[in-house]
């Protein structure tokens, strides 16, 4: 009985520090059945070894260079993180319509991502900035002529690339959204002299507003 006991005792030892081996640190443990919870089929994101015939043994293989996804076209964008970049931008146009819609969509983003640092209203008096801590841009407003007169092209390039102490917005702004903003940010500039393309007469104010960047820079 008391050999029985012992025994007991010491494969029982054996079996923890046995199975202690396999549930520590970055060790999942065992699998009993991989091929239940991995795919044998190529999938993008999961696989067991390498695959030899792709470069770098992944399953994914990296879209052939100069092609964009379906459905990504707006993402093409021609003009390098540069200042040769920054300033040839400043001849593009935004391509949207300044619709209510598009100017609300502009103003419920910015009210998201920007006004923290620029202000509600574009005082570059957010919190960020009303904090103290961070250097306000060296404009003083969205009123300001900097502003006012800034090429649409540099403000989308600005958004997206970052410029001096603002960083890049690319990755929770799409082009289309950029543009949107980009409206809001014209109309807090330009105020009621920006009006919405519903309004006939004021459409032309909108041309007006775009060559009046256009020919000032
Ligand atoms: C962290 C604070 C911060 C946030 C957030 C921020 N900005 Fe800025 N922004 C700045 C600063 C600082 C500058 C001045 C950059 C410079 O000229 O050095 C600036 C400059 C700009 C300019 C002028 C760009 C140019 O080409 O001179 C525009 C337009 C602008 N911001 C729009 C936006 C929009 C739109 C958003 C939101 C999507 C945004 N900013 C978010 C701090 C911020």
């Amino acid at each position: 009985m008391k050999k029985l006991l012992s025994y007991t005792i010491g494969l029982g030892a054996i079996a923890i520090l046995w199975s202690s081996c396999y549930s520590s640190g970055d060790n999942t443990g065992i699998e009993y059945a991989p091929d239940m919870y991995v795919s044998k089929g190529y999938e993008p994101f999961t696989q067991l070894g390498p695959a030899n015939l792709n470069p770098n043994g992944t399953n994914m293989r990296l879209p052939v260079n100069g092609t964009i996804a379906r459905g990504q076209m707006e993402f093409l964008y021609n003009y390098p993180n540069t200042a040769d970049g920054y300033e040839s931008s400043a001849s593009n146009a935004n391509p949207l319509t300044a619709s209510v819609k598009n100017i609300g969509e502009g103003e419920r983003l910015f009210n998201i991502y920007c006004w923290n640092c620029h202000g509600k209203k574009g005082g570059n008096d957010g919190p960020v900035i009303a904090g103290g801590k961070f250097p306000p841009p060296p404009w003083a407003n969205y009123q300001s002529e900097y502003i006012q007169t800034l090429p649409v092209g540099k403000m989308f390039h600005t958004i997206t690339f970052g410029k001096g102490l603002m960083g890049s917005h690319s990755s929770v702004l799409t082009p289309t959204e950029r543009w949107q903003v980009i409206f809001y940010i014209q109309k807090l500039s330009w105020g009621d002299k920006f009006k919405t393309a519903e309004n006939s007469e004021a459409a032309t104010t909108v041309d007006t507003v775009m060559t009046h960047t256009a020919t000032k820079n």
